[in-house]
C-alpha cells in the first residue's frame, strides 16, 4: 500500500537509511534498508523493540513516519466485537503513539532535523457510518500529533498529521467489500474504483516526501496531500 510507495520513495534517496516495520518481510536486498517484522497490534511486542528501532549517532536529519493502519471490520456501534476493537486501537493509535513517544525521547537532545509524519485520514473530520472505531482512532492520533507539536514548539521537532485523500490500496479493497447495510456509503467508495478516481501509492508518497523536504513551506500540524500540489 502506501507504506510500500514511501519506501520506495525513500530508497531512491541517497542520503537516508531506513528502517522499514511490518508484519511481511519484503526481503528486499538494500543495504539502505532495515526490515524489521513485527505486529504493531501486539503492544508488548513492540515495547521490548522500542529503543533499538531509534538507532543512536550523528545524523543531519531523523524521520519517523507512521503509516501502517487498518480499517478494521465495518460494523455499526453495538455490534462491534470487543477483540476487534482493542486490536483496532493498538494499531491504529496506541501503536503510533508508543512509536512518537520513544522517537521524541530518543532524539531529543539530538542536534539532528526531526521530524515525525503521523499518517491519519479525512476520516478524522468526518463521520462515516460503520467506521466508528477508524475515524475515532484516526481523530486521536491527529490531536496526540497536534499536542505533541505545542509542547514542542520551541525545539527542532515538526510534526505533522497527514491525511493522504483516497489511495488505490488493499485498504479501499476491504471498504468496497463492506456490507452496505453497515456502511452505507458504500456505492460512493465503489465508484471512486470505477471512475479511475483514487490517488495512486506513489503519487502520494511523492507529495509526502515532498512535504517532509519542506516541511519549511508547511505551517500546520494537521495537513492533506489533496491541499497542495507538487511544484512542476
Ligand atoms: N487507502 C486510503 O484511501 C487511505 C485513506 C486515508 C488514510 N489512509 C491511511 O494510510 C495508511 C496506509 O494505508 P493503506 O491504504 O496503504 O493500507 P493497506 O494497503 O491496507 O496497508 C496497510 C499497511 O499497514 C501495515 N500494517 C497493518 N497492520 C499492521 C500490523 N498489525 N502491524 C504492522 N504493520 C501493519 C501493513 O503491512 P503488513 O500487512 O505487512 O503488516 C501495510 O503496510 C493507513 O494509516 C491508513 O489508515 C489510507
Amino acid at each position: 500500500g502506501l507504506g510500500r510507495a514511501i519506501l520506495d520513495a525513500y530508497l531512491k534517496k541517497d542520503e537516508f537509511e531506513i528502517i522499514g516495520i511490518s508484519r511481511t518481510v519484503l526481503g528486499l536486498e538494500n543495504p539502505k534498508l532495515t526490515e524489521v517484522s513485527l505486529d504493531l497490534g501486539d503492544l508488548d511486542a513492540l515495547e521490548n523493540d522500542l529503543v533499538s528501532l531509534f538507532p543512536q549517532g550523528e545524523f543531519d536529519e531523523v524521520i519517523l513516519i507512521n503509516n501502517a493502519g487498518w480499517i478494521g471490520e465495518i460494523k455499526v456501534v453495538g455490534s462491534l466485537q470487543i477483540r476487534m476493537m482493542r486490536e483496532h486501537v493498538n494499531i491504529n493509535l496506541l501503536a503510533p503513539m508508543l512509536m512518537t513517544n520513544a522517537f521524541v525521547a530518543a532524539y531529543k537532545d539530538s542536534t539532528a532535523k526531526k521530524i515525525i509524519c503521523n499518517i491519519s485520514s479525512g476520516a478524522a473530520t468526518k463521520p462515516m457510518e460503520g467506521w466508528s472505531k477508524y475515524c475515532s482512532t484516526k481523530a486521536a492520533i491527529a490531536m496526540f500529533t497536534k499536542v505533541a507539536a505545542k509542547e514542542n514548539s520551541t525545539s527542532q521537532f515538526r510534526f505533522f498529521s497527514v491525511a493522504p485523500g483516497i489511495v488505490d490500496t488493499q485498504m479501499q479493497h476491504e471498504i468496497r467489500l463492506a456490507d452496505g447495510l453497515d456502511f452505507p456509503e458504500i456505492e460512493r467508495f465503489k465508484s471512486y474504483k470505477e471512475n479511475g478516481d483514487l490517488s495512486t501509492p506513489e503519487s502520494v508518497a511523492s507529495k509526502i516526501s515532498y512535504l517532509l523536504a519542506n516541511e519549511s513551506e508547511f505551517e500546520e500540524v494537521i495537513q492533506d496531500v489533496r491541499n497542495f500540489d507538487l511544484p512542476d
